[in-house]
């Protein structure tokens, strides 16, 4: 959620907070503030809105030493407790404005906390959870000094519940930055005479590429020659070192006026990196971490897959291929509910948990709870070094590189060649499908890079459609079979970017109620199966965009080159190359990214940040 950036160093910190800043805003972008450490002061800045608006009172306030102080801490906000004010936005100050904190989570005991604070006489100045950490720490800091900040910490951590990154700095502690984590993700960037902390790599890229991915409930003092972790009890620990495979020229927008443009025209290349390298000379499928035998693979006897919006999508497109592959029944589950209804779980139960940031906080205790319960899980996920894939049993890395804007595109569809290739996995160590079988799906998706250039290079009409529905009041997508979950991600995508009303169905069900919303003129986006797959399928949709028509549907239509049937009943042809029926959902949903991405912005909305959203949702 919230983006977080702790510099310390020889150079002037502000630009290099600011900077991290701006790469991390996709995160939140309701408030934004920085505390930078200038001889022996402590300097600091907050706004409500974008960080424009931060870098403008900066600019105007001029505040005397802040450029040049060499150790700071900057933070997004995505607002949890408190509105978006200037008030609420981080850092949050004590001890007479000499301590700053900022944080990423929630604090679960905050109102006790906050309640003893009062009782003691602290007056609180904001609404947030946070506040009462700068109380504490103000409170705990009994030495000054970096090691004095770096104890209170510890001692702060071990009084809080919930989830939290924190970052701290000190007028009485120059030249430190600490920094502590629990169920909320914190790096540190190893620079040679600096260090960086940030919620993710891409704040500091441009600077380092040598991280080290803090473990759970562990406590980090940088300074300019030092990175000193223990855990919360002031026990030496260790990260994890990992070296960043993408470089700064990935996280920048590269001629394109959004980020989500960019993103979907890397779709091609984001698929053919996670393809790379899967299949081995005797036809085995490479996953990349793996911490279950074949046996436990051979055992298993039902698949879960959990996650959250766009990535559940790509769970739900992709249980037709895994059940079909491997004939074991797999349920795909909403992450956020997955735990409450108590599923049954056991040891051969495989938990696929699919998640683009790997912090999700929903698919991360959905996650736990399987572990458990004794299931095995298995983990999809685009961020290296994040949670999720850190207490899976295996893990299988989408290689999408970062993806900034809020709206996912090329995660969904790496996503979907990942759950592709597990399920391959699967029926592989199982016995059920034969190395050349494997072999031949493999060669299909390899082609597959290539289908979704072929479309990309086609969008042009489909922009210009998208013009004219910007006036639409609502816009509804039909599927069947995997093009359900392509309707619902369609839908997705446009009610997100676009703030229209948007909903997706399986055609099937349009005749059970909600055939009752089409008027005159409603568009109706049609998600058509391949004819040479399932036939009854195909003509059945057709029946369906047929009835749709009847009461006056505007139907736009994505159907299969040499589709013909499908002519007569399209008000819009959209066209997409030939494709195993399984697969289609990677060539039918990138139409539908246009299509929002291009309706968001004829309407005049910011498509990289969209309101209310985050990209990262590390709350529950
Ligand atoms: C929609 C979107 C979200 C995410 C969801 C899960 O475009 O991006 O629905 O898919 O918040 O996020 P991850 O995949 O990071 O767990």
């Amino acid at each position: 959620m919230c983006g977080i950036v702790g510099y310390v160093g020889g150079r002037p910190a502000l630009g290099i907070v600011l900077e991290g800043l701006r790469r991390l805003e996709y995160r939140g972008y309701d408030s934004a503030g920085v505390a930078v450490v200038a001889a022996d002061e402590l300097l600091t800045e907050k706004r409500a809105g974008k960080l424009a608006i931060l870098e403008k009172a900066l600019a105007e306030g001029d505040i005397a030493g802040i450029a040049e102080g060499t150790s700071g801490i900057g933070h997004t906000r995505w607002a949890t407790h408190g509105g978006p004010t200037d008030r609420n936005a981080h850092p949050h100050l004590a001890r007479d404005s000499r301590v700053a904190v900022i944080h990423n989570g929630i604090i679960e005991n905050f109102a006790k906390l906050r309640a003893q604070l009062e009782a003691d006489g602290v007056e609180f100045t904001s609404e947030t959870d946070t506040e009462c950490v700068a109380h504490l720490l103000a409170r705990e800091m009994v030495t000054d000094g970096a090691q004095g900040l770096a104890d209170a910490m510890r001692r702060v951590c071990r009084l809080l519940e919930g989830a939290f990154t924190l970052l701290a700095v000190s007028a009485d502690a120059p030249g430190a930055v600490v920094g502590a984590r629990r169920n909320s993700p914190l790096v540190v960037g190893r620079g040679v005479g600096e260090n960086f902390l940030a919620s993710d790599v891409s704040a500091f890229i441009e600077h380092t590429r040598e991280a080290v991915e803090l473990g759970q409930d562990q406590v980090v003092l940088i300074t300019a020659d030092g990175i000193e972790i223990t855990d919360f009890d002031g026990e030496p620990a260790t990260g994890r070192d990992f070296h960043i495979d993408w470089d700064a020229s990935a996280a920048e927008k590269g001629g394109y006026d959004y980020f989500m443009l960019k993103e979907i025209a890397e779709q091609p290349q984001a698929l053919a990196d996670t393809l790379l390298g899967r299949l081995k000379e005797n036809g085995d499928i490479v996953l990349d971490e793996v911490r279950l035998s074949d046996q436990d693979l051979r055992d298993v006897d039902k698949i879960f897959i959990v996650a959250c919006g766009t990535s559940y999508h790509s769970g739900m497109a992709a249980k037709y291929a895994i059940e079909h592959w491997t004939r074991i029944p797999c349920e795909v589950e909403l992450a956020s509910e997955f735990r409450y209804r108590d599923p049954v779980l056991d040891r051969s139960t495989l938990v696929v948990a699919i998640s683009q940031s790997g912090e999700t906080m929903d698919t991360l205790m959905a996650l736990r709870h399987a572990k458990d319960q004794k299931a095995r899980v298995l983990a999809i996920c685009n961020t290296n070094g994040s949670t999720i894939p850190r207490e899976s049993d295996a893990v299988l890395y989408t290689h999408a590189g970062p993806e900034i804007a809020v709206a996912s595109t090329k995660a969904f569809l790496t996503q979907l060649v990942a759950c592709y290739l597990v399920g391959l996995h699967l029926a592989q160590v199982r016995g059920i499908k034969y190395a050349d079988e494997v072999a031949a799906v493999v060669e299909q998706l390899q082609r597959m890079p290539g289908k979704v250039r072929e479309v990309l290079e086609t969008m042009e009409p489909v922009r210009e459609l998208a013009r004219s529905l910007a006036d639409a009041k609502s816009v509804l997508f039909i599927g069947r079979h995997v093009g359900y979950p392509v309707a619902l991600e369609g839908a997705l995508k446009l009610k997100e970017l676009a703030y229209m009303h948007a909903e997706g169905f399986a055609a099937g069900e349009l005749k059970h109620g909600p055939i009752a919303l089409i008027d005159e003129g409603c568009p109706v986006v049609c998600v058509v199966p391949s004819p040479a797959g399932r036939g009854v399928l195909h003509d059945k949709i057709v029946s369906n965009i047929q009835e749709v028509r009847a009461r006056g549907a505007r139907t736009i239509v994505i159907a299969e080159e040499g589709d013909t049937a499908v002519e007569p009943y399209a008000d819009h042809l959209v066209r997409v190359p030939r494709t195993p029926t399984l697969l289609a959902p990677l060539v039918t949903t990138v139409p539908l990214q246009v299509l929002a991405c291009e309706i968001a912005a004829t309407r005049g909305h910011d498509v990289d940040q969209p309101r209310n959203l985050a990209k990262s949702v590390t709350v529950e």
